[in-house]
């Protein structure tokens, strides 16, 4: 018997690549987190359409209490698979982790590393710097709702949209903390806060963002808090992304702002994201799905997956390992050691291969 219990300093991940391209992006993750040689314990478990498809189950029933008992962090690939057409193991997995697990804010950076990237003419780098704070416990995918005289020619289809009060203050609160904690690439700081909605139309829900946002802000008079509805801001960012540096806003408009930011840093295989409940196990997947078209062809352009992993070590305290992971991810894209969406020649495994090396020989 030893005095004092084993301890170890390793964090502790669970690794979850799900379905499609999921299952082709997260091993090359894998491979490039192993590269950093950070302190860490990687544990698979292989909840998927494929799981569920085999033998019914799309998480056991103690498995949320076990990922926030046992884990730092979950990282995730994406779920989606065209055999189960209900995406009801999606729903149970994913928006199960979201939701039963309150990880109430979902962190999406948007950065372009090279200018060849971005769609826009006489863009560059620091020209798109902003990240999208979307409410991830509440709004339109509380799943509430129902059907009235279905199947019939008066049939009425409700779904709700839930904000509470709580829910909105906590989402905006860690906006306004995160403008002040965070800089820029470019080492500037933070200094604006947008929240957008549709309030013009959406009185109710859009009512009470306003009100609250209007509250919070006066706590932090050193951060501009500015406005916008989500139409306008669509056109916008399209326009002139330099206009943006935190936004804040709802679980539905953040899904959507957030594909097509997605666009601005090269499309979905660049994008990465973080599903934080501060002090608890959070959850960590690119903002991609799993894209069935171009699954199990080794074309997938791994880099959101990847750049998703920094995101994760940087949240648990693993900051040169992360860094270590986003120059070489930096390189790559500099040398157009790409995946063909990006215009390189590579193939998902090639580039993971690449990156991972890269990181080998800093
Ligand atoms: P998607 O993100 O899978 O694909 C959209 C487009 O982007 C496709 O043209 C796809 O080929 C391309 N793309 C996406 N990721 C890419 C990558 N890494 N490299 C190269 N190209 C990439 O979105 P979709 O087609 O709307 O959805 C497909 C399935 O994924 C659906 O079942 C959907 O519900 C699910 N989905 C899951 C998640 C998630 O698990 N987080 C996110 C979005 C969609
Ligand atoms: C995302 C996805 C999910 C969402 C789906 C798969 C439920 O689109 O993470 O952006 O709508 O949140
Ligand atoms: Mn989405």
């Amino acid at each position: 018997m030893l005095p004092f219990p084993a301890v170890s300093q390793k964090k502790r991940i669970a690794i979850v690549p799900g379905d499609g391209i999921g299952r082709e992006v997260i091993p090359e993750t894998v491979k490039v987190i192993a590269a950093t040689k950070a302190s860490v314990d990687l544990t698979p478990f292989d909840w998927s359409a494929e799981r569920y498809l085999a033998d019914g189950v799309t998480i056991p029933p103690d498995g949320f209490a076990m990922l926030a008992r046992d884990f730092d962090a979950i990282l995730v690939g994406a779920f989606g698979d065209p055999r189960v057409p209900t995406n009801i193991h999606a729903k149970e997995i994913l928006l199960g982790m979201r939701f039963k697990m309150d990880l109430y804010a979902n962190v999406r950076p948007v950065r372009l590393l090279d200018s060849s990237l971005c769609p826009l003419k006489g863009i560059e780098p620091r020209d798109v710097d902003f990240v999208v704070i979307r409410e991830n416990t509440e709004g339109m995918y509380v799943d509430a709702g129902g059907f009235f005289k279905q199947h019939t020619p008066d049939e009425i289809a409700v779904q709700e949209d839930i904000n509470s009060r709580k829910g909105v203050e906590r989402i905006i609160r860690y906006a306004f903390d995160y403008c002040e904690r965070h800089t820029k690439q470019d080492g500037s700081p933070r200094q604006r806060v947008l929240m957008t909605d549709k309030a013009n139309v959406m009185t109710y829900a859009g009512g009470l963002w306003q009100r609250v946002f209007k509250e919070v802000s006066r706590e932090y008079p050193q951060i501009a808090a500015e406005h916008m509805y989500v139409d306008a801001l669509c056109m916008q960012m399209v326009r002139d992304p330099r206009a943006f540096d935190v936004i804040v806003t709802n679980n539905m408009f953040g899904d959507i702002l957030t594909d097509l930011a997605a666009g601005l840093q090269g499309g979905l295989g660049m994008a990465a994201s973080g599903n934080i409940h501060p002090g608890k196990t959070s959850m960590f997947e690119p903002v991609h799905g799993s894209a069935p078209p171009i699954a199990g062809k080794n074309i997938a352009n791994p880099f959101g997956a990847i750049l998703t992993a920094a995101m994760m070590l940087n949240h648990l305290g693993l900051n040169s390992e992360a860094e270590k992971i986003e120059a070489a991810a930096l390189e790559a894209v500099r040398q157009k050691k790409t995946t063909q969406d990006l215009g390189g020649s590579l193939r998902t495994k090639e580039a993971g291969d690449w990156v991972a090396e890269r990181i080998s020989k800093l």
